[in-house]
């Protein structure tokens, strides 16, 4: 493979009218990120030595969505959207410019595996000048069709929209990803015409033309799933749960208990350790990472959190980004944690916010516990020392500092630090009338008018 290092270009300027959207059809999300950024990172890891994206004019948010994951990506533009072909050609520099492997990929196609392009490459090594990823779609409606010579060869590929009832029996269809091993590709490309039902410039053609020089074209297989293409909202949605049943098989493979896989949604990049046990209904964004031995209970809601090993979380519990649950740690039913770190064996068990701040080893807090952090205009940090106790329902104003082992008093408005082992108090005396509420009770109960 050394002598034919790997140029793959993205094609991510199609308008994706069928999605009705202002965002760009490559930027809506699978799994916590784009369609582009899961194609970029299929291309990574199928080796590209370079990358190459096509994008519209209008759509800086594409290119920038493109540099963020692959920084060193060459941009070009489509001016006019009309079609993969003229989409491909307009990376005609980068095409010119590269000696060995290309492959073609959709940005829309977010489920495909880096394998089945390293499969694409196999047939090239095997002889084939194009490679042409092919799936038997249970559905095939709307694909292109892959048509056979009798010997297996790819003679061409044929649009929905121009193919034969006939041709539209045909059941193996074009995932979207093709490789070539061509000696100019963009003088391929150039030849490919529109004279189609689209008006458009194909670039599923190419396989045609090249059969016509004389050069082969194999199929490659992959599954059905993997080739789950995306232009409408539906067909987001489908590939959004055949991912999140990817997704969950992988974490089970590796060790994790799902109870109720089908409820738990995991995001493209969640990291879950051996024996960590997750109930029913549980949304994890991005950025979670989850250590052996954790226990997620019902119902909560993790993005950008790191929980500890054997750590408890919910029911019910909301981990915002920034959150570090420590070790054997509890977090209980609605508590929030964000920006905050909960050391080993800390435990807020009930109702409470903890924002912009640290919770020492072992501490509690109590039900009702709230972090003040944000003053309107700047947050605050609070800093909760080891073995503090703080009672029920206190006000932490930040900035504030607990020392270690102190005890705050249930009700407490905290606004100034409280040093180690000290008890802070900030609520009035309690006053009792003894007999009152008999009293009470007698003289209303002698002025009470009839109903
Ligand atoms: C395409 C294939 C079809 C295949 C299907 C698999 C062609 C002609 N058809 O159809 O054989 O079965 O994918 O999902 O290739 N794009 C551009 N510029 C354009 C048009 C498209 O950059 O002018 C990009 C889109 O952003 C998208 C990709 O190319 O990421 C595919 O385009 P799309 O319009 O979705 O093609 P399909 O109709 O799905
Ligand atoms: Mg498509």
């Amino acid at each position: 493979m050394a002598s034919h290092p790997l140029l793959i270009v993205v094609l991510a300027a199609g308008q994706g009218v069928r999605m009705r959207s202002a965002l760009p059809k490559v930027l809506h999300p699978i799994a916590g990120r784009s369609m582009l950024a899961h194609a970029l990172a299929n291309a990574r890891a199928a080796g590209a030595a370079r990358l190459a994206v096509v994008v519209a004019p209008a759509m800086d948010a594409v290119r920038a969505e493109a540099q963020r994951i692959a920084p060193d990506i060459e941009v070009f533009e489509q001016v006019v959207p009309s079609g993969t072909a003229n989409a491909a050609l307009s990376a005609r520099p980068a095409l010119e410019r590269h000696r060995g492997d290309v492959i073609v990929l959709f940005a829309d196609t977010p489920l495909l595996e880096a394998t089945s392009l390293r499969a694409l490459l196999a047939a090239l090594d095997a002889g084939a000048q194009i490679a042409a990823l092919g799936f038997e779609a249970p559905d095939a409606t709307g694909y292109g069709r892959l048509l056979l010579d009798a010997k297996g060869r790819v003679t061409a590929i044929r649009e929905h929209a121009d193919a034969s009832e006939e041709q539209r029996r045909i059941g193996l269809c074009n995932a979207g990803a093709m490789a070539f091993r061509v000696v100019d590709l963009a003088a391929l490309l150039a030849r490919i015409g529109n004279d189609n039902a689209k008006r458009e410039y194909y670039l599923t053609d190419a396989v045609a033309i090249a059969a016509s020089d004389g050069l082969t074209t194999l199929p490659v297989r992959c599954t059905p799933e993997e080739a789950l293409g995306v232009n409408s909202r539906e067909q987001l949605a489908a590939a959004e749960a055949a991912w999140q049943r990817r997704a969950r098989r992988r974490v089970m493979e590796a060790g994790a208990t799902l109870v109720a896989p089908e409820t738990v949604w995991l995001a493209f990049d969640t990291a879950i350790g051996r024996d960590v046990t997750i109930e029913p209904n549980v949304f994890f964004g991005p950025g979670v990472v989850i250590e052996d031995g954790a226990h997620i209970l019902a119902n909560c809601h993790v993005v950008g959190a790191r929980i500890g090993g054997g750590a408890r979380v919910g029911p019910f519990a909301r981990l915002r980004p920034g959150a570090a649950i420590g070790a054997s740690a509890h977090i209980g039913n609605f508590v929030e944690v964000k920006n905050a770190s909960v050391e080993a064996g800390a435990k807020a068990n009930h109702l409470a916010y903890i924002g912009d701040g640290r919770v020492g080893e072992g501490a509690n807090i109590g039900a009702g516990t709230i972090f003040c952090n944000y003053d309107g205009f700047n947050k605050h940090f609070t800093d909760v020392g080891k073995g503090a106790f703080v009672g029920s329902n206190a006000s932490l104003v930040a900035p504030v500092k607990i020392g270690d082992g102190a005890y705050i008093g249930s009700g407490s408005v905290i606004t100034s630090s409280v040093e180690a082992d000290a008890l802070a108090l900030e609520r009035a005396r309690q006053e009792q009338r003894s007999g009152w509420a008999a009293k009470f009770r007698a003289v209303m109960g002698r002025r009470k008018k009839p109903l």
